[in-house]
């Protein structure tokens, strides 16, 4: 019998899965994945050598580094109905739709029976044609909205540097792809949020790692999670735009006086802590402003936002206050932000939903009924 000392509204301190992968311990303030600690790890181990571990619980060797990059070299091509689908779609589908609605897609150029095959093998293997394909998908979703013509990956131009080659066809420089790797890195992997427990929660019904990935797509859209990086970076342009670092404080109390949410402050775990990978990452941006005419004035306002909110309410920055000012600073259109995270969060999708297939009970949680209880048989079938 479910009574309400059961109840945790929004599943608060509710421990769900046993884990090997990651874990956000509070007291040392360390975010740990596979015994490592992320912070360490995003400033010694390249994006893809980070996946390696994420996905497969130790460092890669030289080789395995070099085979994963080979892979998703290999697997970076979609098919061409793909391209078209992304060409139909309205053209103000939001990126992030079109990559839910393009992974959801691939499913169906699987062998119907490696489709379902969930042992680690098969699943590692779907999950790597996701990670290389969502970059594709994602730059190219941008680039149809424009109504500008497809950029198919290069092989000759590694993982991270394709992104911001897709993006807009430009070679980028070598300060660009070493911070978007870091910022890949930073989103990696991170315990058991809302799109991790989505996608595994749709494993645990025996579904392929297409639909568990499809629906973490659909989670990690929704501001409270993913879209935050977007909305935050969002807000810093329009208190620019309504008169700069002077502003910001007005635009702060106005939005909080409505009762309005600030984005890219607070967090379900960390609430009043420093999320870790918003205190390494807020280092790297005065070294970036000089990629944009407004950066300097975009600083000012980032600061005071953040002296604000401090002052005011005690919520500390997440990860998506500053990577949605480094993606700005990088020139990354900001309808991409959230894709971005969604690529960069592939490789723990891919090590969720493998762990879920391997040792799977199905998710089915109950509820506290609050309605009617009794049956009316006069009311019964009254409206038939
Ligand atoms: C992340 C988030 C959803 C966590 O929410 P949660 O654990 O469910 O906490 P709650 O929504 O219950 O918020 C607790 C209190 O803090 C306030 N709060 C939390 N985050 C806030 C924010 N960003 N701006 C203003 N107030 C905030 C809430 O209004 C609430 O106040 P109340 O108790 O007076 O009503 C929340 O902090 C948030 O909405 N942040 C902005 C979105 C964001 O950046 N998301 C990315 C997370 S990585």
């Amino acid at each position: 019998m479910t009574t309400t000392n059961d109840y945790s509204p929004g599943l608060e301190g509710v421990i769900s899965n046993a884990t090997t992968i990651s874990y956000l311990d509070l007291d040392k303030e360390e975010i740990v994945i596979r015994g490592y600690d992320l912070i360490e790890l995003a400033q010694k181990l390249s994006y893809l050598e980070t996946a390696y571990l994420v996905m497969h619980g130790k460092e890669p060797t030289q080789q395995e580094a070099a085979a994963l990059r080979k892979t998703l070299s290999d697997q970076a091509t979609l098919p061409p109905e793909v391209y078209a689908m992304l060409k139909s779609l309205p053209k103000q589908t939001h990126p992030m739709d079109a990559l839910r609605t393009g992974i959801s897609m691939l499913a169906g150029y699987e062998d119907p029976a490696i489709l379902n095959d969930h042992h680690p093998e098969p699943n590692f293997a779907k999950g790597l044609k996701i990670m290389a394909k969502a970059p594709v998908i994602a730059c190219n979703a941008y680039r149809a909205n424009q109504g500008q013509p497809s950029i198919p990956a290069d092989p000759k131009l590694g993982f991270t540097e394709n992104i911001l080659w897709m993006i807009n066809g430009k070679r980028p420089d070598k300060e660009s792809v070493d911070m978007l790797d870091m910022v890949l890195t930073c989103y990696i992997e991170h315990e058991l949020a809302n799109s991790t427990f989505t996608a595994r929660i749709i494993a645990s019904s025996l579904c392929d790692i297409y639909g568990a990935i499809t629906g973490a797509v659909a989670s990690l859209k929704g501001p409270l999670h993913g879209g935050a990086n977007e909305a935050a970076a969002q807000m810093l342009v329009d208190i620019l735009q309504k008169g700069g670092a002077a502003k910001a404080e007005q635009y702060i109390t106005d939005i909080r006086a409505a009762h309005g949410r600030i984005m890219g402050f607070g967090h379900r775990v960390y609430m009043r802590k420093y999320d870790p990978r918003a205190f390494l990452l807020k280092d790297y941006l005065p070294r970036l402003l000089h990629k944009k005419p407004e950066g300097e004035e975009m600083y000012a306002i980032y600061r005071k936002v953040e002296e604000v909110m401090f002052r005011e309410t005690k919520l500390y920055p997440n990860a998506d206050y500053p990577i949605g000012f480094i993606l700005y600073l990088l020139d990354v259109p900001i309808p991409l932000f959230t894709p971005l995270f969604l690529c960069a969060r592939i490789p723990g999708l891919i090590a969720h939903v493998e762990e879920q297939h391997k040792e799977n009970r199905l998710f089915r949680p109950r509820v506290i009924y609050l309605g009617p209880r009794e049956l009316h048989p006069e009311k019964a079938g009254a409206g038939r």
